[in-house]
């Protein structure tokens, strides 16, 4: 059993919180009001560009796979490493904390590493594009990564939320071969290991009083869209009985999913969201003639999360249907439930009791690229605390010196891993 490696909290706490605020600057968010970065973006860049100089000032290797995953490692290529990290892209409507605290505190890991003398073999990732703010795809370059996407989906179906071109398009544009895809699944190869921190997104442990948690397994979730078609007339014109109103199929299905998601959260965590929602030609005085609305279904039963989406997809084709209208449901993307490996929750674990402090373990609600490193390596997660859970908003909160403990906990249970 390895020596506790004790640390100055108080110092990491520091340089954690520097770190964040620097990156919620005006050189590294689009917008006043949130933090706004995605893929391929100026304020994207200079956030990777930040990482860069930092983990080169420590002597790491940096450099970015042929879509923009940034690695950094203090090993040769070839020799195992363990691998530590988070993305530091945000919700389009984005906190400080999201993704930025998880690659920030890998970096802090990197550094005490380094200062401690400890001689960790490290190799930091930062994903790309985790919360689909560019590209509208979850877990983009972690995907990519994990093999699993096509490339018919990153030519022509992946396209960019604001001008509508291509991924593929953006990738080359920006300095990218994303020809060479499939060379990115090479930067999981060396990794003994792989944990990631985050911001827990819920309020379980603010509720326990705890700074830490140990993440037992991350929520599987379905990621949809319906279109639904009915024909555009006149608002004033056509008489209520002769519509078909697009808009009617998707405020029923909006709340048919409140009622799906409630019933089954009865028998096992599930959630279901309709995010998106937008009506052709959307105008004040046109029935609308088209809808078109998301659904994001997850929980920790994938029989369930998949009943859920099939009870919702049959609701709008059956209400659609009974009016005269279709209504045609894709699915964009579906992650299974992924539980966390046994030795690092274990490792976890270990470390946080020798750290003296108290944890939760508990799953994750939200998703994380490390649903997509834990096909290949044995994965874990740490969460730190957030204000009332408050996430995917500029209100989001967390505290550094949190993130000081995780990073205390990360550091010891590699350590530990690594040894054994
Ligand atoms: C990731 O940001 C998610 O929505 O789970
Ligand atoms: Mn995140
Ligand atoms: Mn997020």
């Amino acid at each position: 059993m390895s020596q506790h490696v004790s640390i100055d909290r108080t110092r990491s706490a520091e340089r954690i919180g520097r770190d964040i605020e620097t990156l919620a600057g005006p050189a590294y968010t689009s917008s006043e009001r949130a933090i706004c970065r995605y893929a391929y973006t100026d304020v994207y860049r200079n956030t990777l560009d930040y990482f860069r100089e930092r983990l080169g000032e420590l002597g790491f290797r940096v450099y970015e796979d042929p879509v923009g995953n940034l690695v950094a490692r203090n090993r040769p290529p070839g020799e195992p490493v363990f691998g530590l990290g988070s993305h530091c892209d945000s919700n389009r409507n984005g906190g400080k904390y999201d993704g930025t605290m998880g690659v920030v505190t890998a970096l802090e890991v990197c550094r005490l590493d380094a200062e401690l003398g400890l001689g960790l073999p490290l190799q930091l990732i930062s994903f790309l594009e985790e919360e689909g703010s560019g590209f509208g795809q979850m877990l983009l370059g972690s995907r990519i990564v994990a093999g699993r996407v096509t490339e018919r989906a990153l030519r022509q179906d992946v396209r960019a939320i604001d001008d509508g071109r291509s991924f593929w398009e953006h990738a080359e544009e920006a300095g990218y071969q994303p020809s060479r895809w499939p060379e990115c699944a090479a930067i999981l190869d060396d990794l003994t290991g792989w944990l990631e921190l985050h911001i827990e997104q819920g309020r379980v442990l603010q509720d326990a009083g705890h700074r830490v948690g140990v993440v037992s397994a991350i929520a599987g979730y379905v990621h949809a869209d319906v279109e639904v078609r009915g024909r555009a007339d006149h608002a004033g014109a056509t008489p209520m009985d002769l519509r078909l109103d697009a808009g009617t199929v998707a405020a029923a299905s909006l709340l048919e999913l409140q009622r799906l998601a409630r019933r089954a959260n009865e028998k096992v965590p599930t959630v279901g969201t309709v995010g998106e929602v937008s009506l052709d030609p959307g105008l004040i005085n046109v029935v609308p003639g088209g809808a078109r609305f998301s659904l994001d279904i997850r929980g920790v039963d994938d029989r369930v999360v998949g009943e859920v989406f099939h009870q919702l997809s049959g609701f709008a084709h059956e209400r659609a249907g009974r009016e005269g209208m279709t209504a045609t449901v894709t699915e964009r993307q579906t992650v299974p439930v992924t539980p966390m490996d046994a030795r690092i929750i274990s490792a976890l674990e270990g470390a946080a009791g020798r750290a003296g402090e108290p944890y939760t373990v508990l799953h994750s609600g939200a998703a994380h690229d490390t649903m997509s490193v834990a096909g290949r390596v044995p994965a874990g997660m740490v969460f730190v605390a957030c204000r009332d859970g408050v996430s995917h908003s500029p209100e989001e909160e967390a505290r550094p010196e949190d993130a000081a403990v995780g990073a205390e906990v990360m550091l010891n249970a590699i350590a530990a891993t690594t040894e054994s």
